[in-house]
């Protein structure tokens, strides 16, 4: 009478956990672990036992089967083939956990469950669990459109339908999208989707793409208003100065240099020459490519040097 109390309870907790609806996440590529025990008061019998990974709706899927003391694969659905391992010698502990590996964007939703019938008794029906499966979204991109005032936010490779969230840290607030995401299921079963807001008057966006399936958020921020020039941009403009400058410079020189070499040669009036070159110089220095000279044909091949 003591031995029937103290183990009714149990058989009533084990049956009413047995028929929760329990769910497992797992991620496309990597094994899946799906646990299962169950405890039954009959011996566990290999060779008088039938044991059936299965779906739980019609047409059942077979996933895995172990009959009469082996393990069968005839009757195996053919998605399921080369991708599933059970634990045979942890059977007689009751121990019926499953693996499939590697798990695929088609065991999505799959609701399965274990069947256990032996000679002795009925058949017992149990971990009946729904499977669903994650891929992971790619580092999501926002991209700004200045001309009409709105920041997209982008992302694929997921799965699956991924909920697309806005906020704005100048206000901490969240922004509503003023349509719908884009949502395109390719052909490969993953999704890519893409998001539209609204910048006027923000200065930052951020936008949150959540994966319900592998509880994951990946976030995206942006700046809205004009960034400042980067160091890059400083130093274009720096040495874009330096080598004008540089250039002003020798070619200054190289006029002086040449007049230099004009004053020994024979001349009525090194005074005027003089003060010609000087002129020829100045307007040199101010816009060379203008430059005409008149005065000597020394002048000219000077003129030439320059515009190289
Ligand atoms: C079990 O979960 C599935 C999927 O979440 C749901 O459709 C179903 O109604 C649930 N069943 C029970 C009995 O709660
Ligand atoms: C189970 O069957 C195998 C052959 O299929 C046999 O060798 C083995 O002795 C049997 N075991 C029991 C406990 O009957
Ligand atoms: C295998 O399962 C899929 C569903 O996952 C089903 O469409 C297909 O008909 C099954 N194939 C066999 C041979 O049972
Ligand atoms: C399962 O694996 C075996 C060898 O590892 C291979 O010969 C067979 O083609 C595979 N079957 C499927 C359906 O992938
Ligand atoms: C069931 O078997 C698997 C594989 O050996 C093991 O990882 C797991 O811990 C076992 N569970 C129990 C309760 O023994
Ligand atoms: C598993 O995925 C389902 C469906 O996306 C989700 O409702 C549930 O919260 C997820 N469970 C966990 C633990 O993340
Ligand atoms: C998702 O993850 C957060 C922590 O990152 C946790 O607090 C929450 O319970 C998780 N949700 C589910 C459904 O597992």
């Amino acid at each position: 009478m003591l031995f029937l109390l103290v183990c009714f309870p149990n058989v009533f907790l084990l049956l009413k956990v047995s028929s929760a609806n329990i769910s497992i996440n797992g991620t496309r590529g990597e094994p899946l672990f799906w646990p299962c025990y169950h405890t039954f008061s009959e011996p566990f019998q290999p060779n008088n036992s039938l044991i059936y990974w299965q779906g739980c709706r019609k047409p059942h899927i077979l996933l895995h089967a172990y009959v009469y003391g082996k393990e069968e694969f005839q009757h195996q659905n053919r998605s399921f083939k080369n991708r599933t391992t059970i634990f045979p010698d942890q059977l007689p502990s009751r121990n019926f956990s499953l693996i499939i590996e590697p798990l695929m964007l088609q065991d999505d939703q799959i609701d399965i469950e274990v069947i256990f019938r032996s000679q002795i008794k009925s058949t017992n029906r149990f971990c009946q669990t729904t499977v669903y499966v994650a891929a992971p979204f790619q580092e999501p991109k926002i991209e700004i459109n200045r001309k009409e005032k709105t920041a997209t936010c982008n992302t694929k490779g997921g799965f699956p339908e991924p909920e697309i969230k806005w906020s704005s840290g100048d206000r901490g607030t969240n922004l509503k999208p003023h349509k719908p995401s884009t949502v395109i299921f390719e052909e490969d079963g993953t999704f890519s989707v893409s998001s539209t807001v609204s910048i006027i008057g923000l200065q930052n966006v951020a936008c949150e793409v959540y994966n319900p399936t592998s509880n994951q958020t990946l976030t995206a921020t942006k700046e809205v208003s004009v960034p400042p020039p980067g160091w890059k941009t400083i130093i274009i403009i720096v040495a874009v100065t330096v080598v004008a400058v540089t250039v002003t410079v020798v070619v200054v020189y190289i006029y002086k240099s040449n007049k230099s070499h004009q004053c020994p040669q024979p001349t009525e009036e090194p005074s005027t020459s003089e003060r010609a070159g000087g002129e020829a110089a100045d307007s040199a220095f101010n816009m060379p490519e203008d430059h005409e000279p008149k005065e000597t044909v020394s002048l000219e091949e000077n003129s030439q040097l320059t515009k190289l």
